[in-house]
């Protein structure tokens, strides 16, 4: 095995998490795509290797907390590491169909469903990657959050997702305070208002500039920060 940085991004099969994977494979790290959907994944990895960046493609469910132990198992059975989890997978179910889906009158189900995939998901990744960051000595882990879920300038309106992410970045000072004596860093971090499926074509940001602060908490060296929120390289509150 050589010394090359093994990372998983989740929901890597487009938008932000297939920019995040495209510029870590770019830096020489050997970046496995998870995507819930592997012919999805497979796509996205058939056009990184068009561009000379040959990504393997894993199975990851992150609602799913046996596909996200599974996930980081089949990661350790092919490269005997993992250094890198980038927990990028993420949903905003609360749509306009009912409207602006107030905390007044949002469904449960919807804030449940919500929780399981952007909160509980970088949840369970983080419990299965860090014993194995652990044995090697060193491990960086980005959560893809959102100003949205900044209990600073928190609004009304769209409320699973705003709750998932502020629980999301709860997780992130949680975790980096229990790994705080490790070399194991945690950090959340918001792309910005980006062009994807999710942020839409009026978005004012490309994939390339959200992915740039995810890619960079990636790969910090030693002295870098922990426990820290950040946009554009730079923190910002909770
Ligand atoms: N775009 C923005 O403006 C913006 C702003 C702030 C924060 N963010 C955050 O950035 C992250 C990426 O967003 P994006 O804009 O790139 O969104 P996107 O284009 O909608 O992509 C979302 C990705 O998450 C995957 N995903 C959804 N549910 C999943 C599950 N259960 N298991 C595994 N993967 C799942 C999707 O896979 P499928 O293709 O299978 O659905 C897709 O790959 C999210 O966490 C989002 O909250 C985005």
């Amino acid at each position: 095995m050589t010394d090359m940085r093994v990372a998983l991004v989740s929901g890597a099969n487009r938008g932000i998490g297939l920019e995040i994977s495209r510029q870590l494979a770019r830096l020489g790290q050997m970046v496995a795509l998870g995507a819930r959907d592997t012919a999805k994944g497979e796509k996205a990895a058939d056009e990184l290797r068009t561009e000379g960046l040959e990504v393997p493609v894993i199975a990851l469910d992150v609602a799913d907390p046996a596909s996200c132990a599974k996930a980081v198992s089949d990661v350790a059975a092919m490269f005997g590491r993992l250094d890198v989890l980038v927990n990028n997978a993420g949903v905003f179910l609360d749509t306009t169909e009912t409207g602006q889906q107030r905390a007044l009158s949002v469904s449960p189900n919807t804030v449940e469903q919500t929780f399981r995939i952007n909160t509980l998901g970088p949840l369970c990744l983080i419990q299965a990657a860090v014993p194995l960051m652990k044995q090697q000595g060193y491990g960086r882990i980005v959560n893809v959050s959102s100003g949205m879920g900044q209990l600073s300038e928190m609004g009304g309106g769209h409320a699973g997702y705003r709750l998932s992410k502020s629980a999301l970045n709860a997780l992130t000072r949680v975790m980096a305070a229990e790994l705080a004596s490790q070399p194991i860093k945690v950090n959340a971090m918001c792309p910005g208002w980006v062009r994807t499926s999710m942020g839409g074509p009026g978005a004012n940001r490309s994939v390339e500039q959200g992915a740039e602060t995810a890619v960079w908490l990636a790969t910090l060296e030693e002295d870098g920060p922990s426990g820290g929120f950040f946009r554009d390289m730079k923190p910002i509150a909770w």
